[in-house]
């Protein structure tokens, strides 16, 4: 059962989108205010789904996509009965999760084609028919997200190699799971400065959870 003050938050965009920098911020934020706030990031956030996390991203053979989407739906399923529905029946609990069931309806479900209605399918029973209270899109075009790889300069996992292609269907995905969800995706403006989208995310939050901040 989730306590009437904790809170499931998760963060979406493409690569480059700022999700990291704006966990930061929102969970410095949180804390000043006294909530307790847990982070976890997807796929892993537990030690078996760590190791499924190694599994797919230096995979140097194609995974078959339902494999793909039950795999991530694995380390999903085990993060959130090991850690997050734990977490949220306690008071005063934030769980912010970079990434989640909407990362699986854009990677899996538009880019390697199996379809929203596969994903949201397999999303149906507990513990994976949990949804957050906000989620936060930060949109951006496949420029800024090139641009930004490219100054981070780190190796490419397996989805990062992929091509112009695959990341206009990512961002197709995400629109088509705003549509069909638009009262718990909140989109914002991932190309705006840092400070914008902060408090943007802010007028979110306290919108959807009556949380001032
Ligand atoms: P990560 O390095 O955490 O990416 P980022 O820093 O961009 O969040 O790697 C996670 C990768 O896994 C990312 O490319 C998106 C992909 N992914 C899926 O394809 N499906 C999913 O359900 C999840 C959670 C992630």
């Amino acid at each position: 059962m989730t306590n009437q003050d904790s809170f499931l938050l998760s963060f979406e965009g493409i690569e480059g989108s700022g999700k990291s920098t704006q966990i930061q911020l929102l969970t410095q934020k949180l804390e000043a205010s006294n909530y307790t706030v847990e982070y976890f990031r997807e796929p892993g956030g537990t030690s078996f789904g760590e190791k499924l996390r190694s599994t797919i991203l230096e995979s140097t053979t194609p995974i078959n996509p339902l494999a793909e989407a039950n795999l991530f739906a694995a380390s999903r399923a085990q993060l959130l009965s090991e850690k997050v529905l734990p977490l949220l029946s306690k008071k005063n609990h934030i769980v912010i999760l970079d990434r989640y069931l909407d990362s699986s309806i854009a990677y899996q479900g538009m880019a390697r084609g199996l379809g929203i209605e596969t994903i949201l399918d397999l999303h149906e029973h507990p513990p994976l028919n949990t949804r957050p209270i906000c989620t936060f899109y930060l949109q951006i075009d496949i420029e800024t997200s090139m641009q930004r790889q490219q100054n981070r300069g780190n190796e490419k996992d397996y989805f990062e190699k992929e091509n112009i292609n695959f990341y206009q269907n990512l961002i197709d995905g995400y629109e088509l799971a705003s549509t069909r969800f638009p009262e718990r995706i909140q989109i914002i403006n991932g190309k705006s400065d840092q400070n914008k989208i902060h408090a943007n995310i802010l007028s979110a939050l306290k919108e959807k959870t009556g949380i001032e901040l």
